[in-house]
Parts: structure tokens; sequence; C-alpha cells
């Protein structure tokens, strides 16, 4: 303990003497949300049912806390405040995300709600007032649960579904809306709620449903672009992009030859799964998944692999099919040595990379997942730079939990350290970063754990039914940031327990304060 502290207080001390520390002109900062998260109102003024709402009402011992979104932070009803609290903090943008089944209580555009369409004008109005552009993202994981009752992603059907959903938000909403982002997280989808129990549905279907959902949700983005593409863009003039996530992933030796080689196998499963299909000239998964798989399929008695690949017409028709590159990051993991993950199910994703991960590294957060690891952040970005053929990037979410403490100084710490690495990358390697999305505006319903771990930049009380949102520190932060597009340097930003590093204070208040 004490010497994590300790660790902590030099890394914090280097924070004055950063090396760069403005923002290049035209650099965006934004802070993003999630329907599901945010909104409540779940089940009035026509909304059906999604996944989650399914999950966390069926099974709420599936969510830590036992809460659920039934109110979250009643953002249908208060999202002027949520407007407020956006131009406070001096965004550029706000994402937020569209809820299907509040547009289309089937799922399908036979019948489309009219408070839902309301709603989100009205949303857009509010933001257009106080010159606040929306980046839009069309599902971000809220299915409705009449689609999913058909197979959800795992269902080659949800290519046309999905693209009638797009088609019905662009023509009613490209004329406010000049961002879009298809999917949020296409491998938290696939792995997480088809592959595995962490997220709705909760399929559970390891190493098969995660492979049939890709390789739909892959055919689905690809469509929904070329629609854009195609119809809308001619007169709309807009763009549009997929957010990929990353755990990015480092040998725990980097002299261990080995283990440098399977982080990036890892690496090409986790981001390349999604990202090589989409942004390389080759197109399709990348060659060293498609080995995999084929090898452990063939060793499980299949006749043949559990990842299909793409045939020649699909490849072409989903390659190039994002304007930017959306990078959703929180963390860093190791790679340890070859062998099955123990927890490896079988057949699985993580069984069929080969190789053991760990956690083990960085500083802590709430959530086990999250460690903090900046220079991992600058690692990513290089390698995506250079395996992509260094695209324009967006970083369309970054951010912490705690416990929702209003004194966020570990949280403040981890935006400044990781847009350190933002600003190395950009100056020192030349990687085109464009723009920054903050995770979150609020502490919201953080999906299997519920309100237990807290990301926002302001405290929701969700005790009192009103849902009183409070400024933490970081707000402050965040709005000398984007008011100066200079990392604040200010002394009322560090951990009163670390400050004696900057500026040295005189010997005698050292002495004075000896508990510290
Ligand atoms: C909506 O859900 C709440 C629980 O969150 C319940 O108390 C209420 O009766 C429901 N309303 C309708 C119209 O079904
Ligand atoms: C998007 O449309 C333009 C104009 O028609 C076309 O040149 C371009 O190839 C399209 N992009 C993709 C990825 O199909």
């Amino acid at each position: 303990m004490a010497l994590t502290t300790f660790v902590g207080i030099l890394a914090l001390c280097q924070l004055g003497v950063a090396h760069y520390s403005k923002f290049p002109e035209g650099f965006t900062f934004g802070v993003a949300t999630a329907s599901h998260q945010i909104e409540g109102a779940w089940n009035v003024s026509g909304k059906s049912e999604n996944v989650w709402d399914r999950l966390s009402h069926t099974r709420p011992e599936m969510i830590a806390d036992g809460t659920n979104g039934d109110i979250a932070c009643d953002s249908y009803n208060r999202y002027r405040e949520d407007v407020e609290e956006l131009s406070y903090l001096g965004v550029d943008f706000y994402r937020f995300s569209l809820s299907w089944s509040r547009l289309l209580p089937t799922g399908r555009v036979d019948h489309i709600n009219p408070d839902g369409v309301r709603y989100y004008h009205d949303l857009l109005d509010a933001l257009a007032e106080k010159n606040i552009e929306p980046l839009v993202t069309l599902f971000h994981w809220d299915l409705p649960q009449t689609l999913q009752d058909l197979g959800g992603w795992a269902n080659p059907k949800m290519i046309d579904y999905f693209r009638d959903y797009s088609d019905l938000c662009f023509k009613e909403f490209g004329g406010k809306i000049k961002s879009w982002i298809t999917f949020n997280e296409p491998y938290e989808i696939c792995e997480d709620a088809y592959g595995d129990l962490k997220k709705a549905p909760a399929i559970d279907s390891h190493g098969v449903g995660c492979y049939l959902c890709s390789d739909t949700l892959l055919k689905a983005h690809a469509e929904s672009y070329h629609l854009y593409n195609e119809t809308y863009r001619p007169t709309q003039n807009g763009r549009i992009m997929i957010s990929i996530n990353s755990i990015w992933y480092e040998p725990s030796d980097p002299a261990n030859v080995e283990q440098v080689t399977l982080a990036e196998v890892a690496n090409q499963f986790k981001f390349g799964w999604f990202a090589h299909p989409i942004f390389t000239e080759q197109g399709g998964y990348p060659a060293v998944m498609i080995e995999n798989v084929a090898q452990q399929s063939l060793a499980e008695g299949l006749p043949k692999s559990r990842l299909e690949q793409f045939d020649d017409y699909w490849t072409q028709r989903i390659k190039g099919t994002s304007d930017f590159l959306g990078i959703n990051h929180y963390t860093t993991h190791l790679i340890t040595g070859p062998g099955v993950d123990p927890l490896a199910k079988s057949p699985s994703w993580l069984k069929d990379i080969g190789a053991v991960t760990t956690m083990e590294v960085g500083g802590d957060s709430a959530s086990e997942w999250l460690r903090v690891v900046p220079t991992g952040f600058a690692n990513l970005l290089r390698w995506c730079k250079s395996s992509y053929n260094d695209p324009p990037i967006y970083i369309t979410e970054n951010g912490f939990s705690d416990l929702g403490t209003l004194e966020d100084y570990g949280r403040i710490k981890y935006f400044n350290d990781y847009l350190t690495e933002i600003l190395n990358v950009i100056y020192e390697d030349g990687v085109k970063v464009l723009g920054y999305t903050a995770w979150t505006l609020m502490d919201n319903f953080e999906w299997r754990a519920g309100f237990s771990e807290r990301f926002g930049f302001y405290h929701v009380d969700i005790t009192d039914p009103a849902r009183p949102r409070t400024p933490k520190l970081s707000v402050e932060y965040y709005r000398q940031l984007t008011a100066t597009r200079e990392l604040p340097q200010d002394d009322r930003f560090k951990d009163p327990a670390v400050r004696l590093c900057s500026p040295p204070p005189p010997m005698s208040n050292l002495l004075l304060k000896p508990s510290i």
C-alpha cells in the first residue's frame, strides 16, 4: 500500500513537467453516455422492453447491486439538466445513443413511436441551442427484446432489421445529426453477450455464438454505412464510423519474444477481430484468428471452423466502411505465456487465443478489469497507426471508475495521464487523433455493475426520485481543459496527499505535517 502511494506520488509529480500540454488546433472534446444507462422511463411513452430490461428484471442477482435501468438518471424527463451540465463543461460535442426499443417498439419499422421521435428531437434542439454538436450511436447494446427472441445478433436477418432502423434514424434525424456511430464496442456485444454471461442477453454460447454475432454485426454495420454513404451523405454531408473497444495487451516481460508474439495475437483477437475487416487493405478477419480457430475447431472434431470467413463479396462490402477509427479505451492487461487462460471456457474466444492473461498491472480503480496504465494507451494508438494505414482517430470513450467520491482526484489523474499520452503520440509519432470523449457525463447504470462502479463527472443520488446531480471536482478540471485546450496544471486538481511535490514546499511545512 505504502509503495503504491509512493509510486502514485512520483507519477503525479511528473505531471507538472509534462512535455506537451497544449492540444492542436481543431482538436475537439466531448462527453459520452448511452440510452439504457441514463434514460429510465423504461415502460412509458410507448417504449418496449429491451434485453437489459429483461435481464435486470428476470435475473436481478446478475446485477451487482440489484439495481436496473427503470429510472436510471431519469434523462428521459431531465434531459434539459443534462444539456445544462454539458454546457457548463464546455464540450464541443455530446455522444449519446438512440434507444431502438423507444423508437421502434416492435424492433421493425412497422410502428414508429411518436413519443420516442419527439424525445430525441427535443434533446437535439436543446443541444443546438447551446451549440453542442451531437455524435450519435445507433446501437449501444439495448436491443429490443422482440428481436432477441428471434436470435438477436446470431440471426443474419438482423442485417435487414438494423439497416431499416438506421434508415429511419438517418431520415428522421439526419438534418440535425452530422456524426454517426453504428455500433458501440462490437467485442462486448459478441463476446460478452453471446459468448459469455457478462452482458445481456447473456447467451453464453462460448466459442460459437460470439462468431455468429460478429458475422452478422460486421455485415449490418457495412449495410448501414453504405446506406448512409449512398443515400444520405450527398444531402446531409455527415460522417459515420464504428467505435471499437480495446483492452490493450502487452507482454509481461517485454524481453520475452514468445510473450511479445502472443500479445500481438491477443490484440488481433481483441481489436483486429472488428478492425481488420474494416480498416485494412486486405479485409476479412486477421489471419492468425482464422488459423487459430480453424485448428481448435478441427481438434474439437468439427467439420469446419467455428469462425466462418467472409466470402469475396462481403470482404469487399465491409472494407473501408468507416470514415474514422473510433476507439474506446480504458485499460491494458498482460500476457504471461502460451497455453489456456485459467478463466477460459471450452471452446471459447479466450481459449482460441492460446495465451494466458493477467490483470496484475498498473494502478487500480473501482472496476476489477480497469487497471490504470497510461503508457498502454500510447502503445495502442501507435499500433493502430501502423496496423491500419494511419487512420484519422476519434477517442470515443475513456474514463475511470471509483465509488462515487466528490473529490475525485483519481479520475482527474487518470484523465490527465491518459490525455498526456494522447499528446505524446500526436506530437512524437504523428498519430492522427482528432478528438477525445470522456466517459461519462454522470454516474449511471453501469450494466452488470449497476450503480456500484461510478464513472461520472456528476454524482447522481439514486435514492432520491429527483435524481439530483452534484458536480465532482473533475467537472472543474474538464471545464478548464475545454476552455483553455491545455492540460490544467493547478494545484487544486492534485490530491492533497501528494500536493507537496509541486511546488516543493518549505521544509518547515513538511515538519509541521508529519502524518503525510
Ligand atoms: C412500469 O414499471 C414500474 C417499475 O419500474 C412499475 O411500477 C409500473 O407499474 C410500470 N408501469 C406500467 C405502465 O406498466
Ligand atoms: C462512398 O460513396 C462515394 C461516392 O459515391 C464512393 O466513391 C465511395 O467509394 C463510397 N465508400 C465506400 C466505402 O463504399
